[in-house]
């Protein structure tokens, strides 16, 4: 392992905000290290929680030998001139509290830590892991107003990838040998797309028949909840933190990796003014091109679905905040 990389050498170390240091927030930060990608700054309301987080990161330098720092901070000042910000700051549904409390608690927290973040680094990239996503990287958009190739939600790398370690489970094959697209809302409505998803290039429509893609389809769309219901203190976290580094990598090596995330549309799809799970090619401009998939017209009958409850979802955040 490097103890410095090339762009260190040469005296320049990319740097990655987190807002909201929870299990997704404190195991990126920790990946990002590791692979001495960049330096990280850890925001979190909780006085001395990202302090603590950064302190101990930095403790474990010595033995992952890597060159990055770590910040723990309350203050956003401190994360000033960052070259992606990633938001994760939001509350789990609580026993007790509905949905639209929950729609809008997330909704005030991720307009506030978007406003604020990017009032220190305007420059920055934006990626939303705060749920429900697609209505909260709206939200931060809008509360930015940052260019839309620059505001990005995290959900279909993480629907993918789930969408994959099933289709290798069930064949028993390598899952370096499986790639899978998941298109859509990060929810119930996801919509995955087994037609292009393959294993070493012959579609998985090839391999397993029918009943069988519908309930690995089923267990992709229920794939968070499955990890609640057996956590129960929690949620998933290993494979929503991988999905972000993914995405952080891909644009701080400028990668153009081929990915579904929650894009803003603007006709692709039909769909217009929306912020929804899109082939795209992430690169160090962000969003550099959404690819528009010839789709049937099941597949496009279920992104517009999936869409319309975002739309639903993106107005009821709205009036509430306004509330
Ligand atoms: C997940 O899908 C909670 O969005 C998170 O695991």
């Amino acid at each position: 392992m490097p103890i410095a990389s090339t762009s260190q050498l040469l005296g320049y170390s990319p740097r990655v905000t987190i807002v909201g240091v929870g299990k997704v927030g404190s195991t990126l930060a920790q990946q990002i290290g590791e692979k001495n990608l960049a330096d990280v700054v850890l925001l979190d309301e909780v006085e001395g929680l990202p302090q603590g987080l950064a302190l101990d990161l930095m403790e474990a330098k010595g033995i992952s030998l890597h060159s990055r720092e770590f910040i723990g901070t309350t203050n956003y000042a401190d994360t000033a001139g960052s070259d992606i910000v990633v938001i994760t700051a939001g509350q789990p549904r609580k026993p007790g509290m509905n949905r639209d409390e929950l729609l809008k608690t997330n909704a005030r927290i991720v307009v506030e830590t978007a406003k604020n973040a990017i009032a220190y680094s305007p420059n920055a990239i934006l990626i939303v892991v705060t749920n429900p996503l697609d209505v909260m990287t709206y939200l931060a958009w809008q509360a930015t107003q940052l260019p839309t190739r620059r505001v990005i939600g995290m959900a279909g790398v993480l629907d993918s990838a789930r969408f994959q370690a099933f289709v290798a489970m069930e064949l028993g094959v390598s899952i370096a040998d499986v790639r899978a697209i998941v298109l859509g809302s990060h929810g119930d409505l996801m919509v995955p797309l087994p037609r292009y998803s393959t294993v070493n290039g012959i579609p998985i429509t090839e391999l397993i028949d029918a009943a069988t893609i519908d309930r690995l389809v089923e267990r992709t769309r229920k794939g968070g909840a499955e990890i609640v219901e057996l956590m129960q203190t929690g949620s998933a976290y290993f494979a929503p933190a991988a999905s972000t580094y993914l995405m952080v990598e891909a644009i701080l090596l400028n990668q153009s990796r081929l990915v579904p995330v929650a894009a803003y549309l603007q006709g692709e799809y039909g769909l217009h003014d929306i912020f929804i799970g899109v082939p795209t090619l992430l690169g160090a401009s962000g969003v550099e091109q959404i690819l528009e998939l010839k789709l049937t017209n099941a597949e496009i009958s279920a992104l517009h679905l999936a869409a319309q409850e975002v739309k639903q979802n993106i107005e009821q955040a709205r009036s509430l905040l306004a509330s």
